[in-house]
């Protein structure tokens, strides 16, 4: 069962981070540069705090202020779409659980992900219709890619009733929105920003101790557990392009890890 949990994607600020080159050729281009290390990792680095109180005030806004939010909201043609060739996918491959890489960018992570996992079906969803569309690397039968809009996927499927096993969330661009994250099941957030994703588990914490923003969420008597920030270490085993162009960089990765329980009613 998904569950919606919305306000979670909510940073108090944007990104601003400039990618110098194509995450493929990181590799190269950091061994052949004469960069110090710490020239390599202010390529990337953002050197805002995290500010853990605006985020859970925050947090708590968007989480009241989300049935609004999608009633105005109607789900796009071109998202129900992509759900259509998602659920057709999901009809051939009965049974199986569901993992959906969100933010899935050209898909080399929802490769991994489903040749690591071969007895479940993942779907690799972005709203880029120039990297969604990029050629894949490997032939994998149990992934499928749709391009659409997390925010409505996220809704059809919760509509539709999918049993989401794990959702991953590599490398998210963060930017503030009003409803960002529908989870079901176990959530994995990678990132090279350690302040959005200790924002992030400060965000989802705040909502957690909140009885009455759980039922109005649908996750009242759930036992939600949440990681610390993890700070992971990857020698060569990169899941996606952004976190091997980051790692590459030297710069420090870091990862959260959020099991939402299961329903009591
Ligand atoms: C920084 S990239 C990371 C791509 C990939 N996960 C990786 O680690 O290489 C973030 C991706 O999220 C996608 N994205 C951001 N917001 C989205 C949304 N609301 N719906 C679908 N995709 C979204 C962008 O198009 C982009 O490809």
């Amino acid at each position: 069962m998904l569950t919606f949990l919305g306000a979670l994607g909510v940073t108090s600020r944007s990104r601003g981070r400039v990618a110098p080159l194509c995450s493929n050729d990181s590799e190269r281009f950091f061994k052949e540069s004469n960069l110090s290390q710490e020239e390599r990792v202010n390529l990337y680095s953002i050197l805002e705090e995290a500010d853990l109180d605006g985020v859970g005030q925050i947090a708590l806004r968007h989480a009241w202020s989300l049935s609004t939010f999608l009633d105005r909201r109607p789900v796009a043609e071109y998202n129900s779409e992509a759900f259509r060739t998602a659920q057709e996918f999901l009809k051939h491959h009965r049974g199986q659980d569901i993992i959906i890489d969100a933010g899935c960018g050209t898909g080399v992570s929802t490769e991994i992900i489903a040749e690591g996992n071969p007895d479940q079906l993942v779907l690799g969803v972005d709203r880029s219709e120039v990297r969604i569309t990029r050629k894949k690397e490997r032939e994998v039968q149990n992934a499928q890619f749709i391009r659409a809009n997390l925010v409505d996927v996220w809704r059809l499927a919760l509509e539709h009733r999918w049993v989401v096993k794990k959702q991953y969330l590599l490398y998210p661009n963060p930017y503030p929105k009003k409803t960002d994250l529908k989870i079901g099941g176990e959530l994995e957030l990678r990132s090279s920003w350690l302040g959005y994703v200790q924002e992030f588990a400060h965000a989802l914490r705040t909502l957690a101790q909140d009885e009455e923003v759980m039922k109005s969420l649908g996750l009242a008597g759930r036992g939600i557990k949440i990681s610390e920030v993890q700070t992971m270490q990857l020698t060569n085993n990169y899941l996606s392009n952004f976190e091997r162009k980051y790692a590459c960089s030297g710069m420090p990765l870091y990862r959260l890890l959020v099991h939402f329980g299961d329903r009591s009613s």
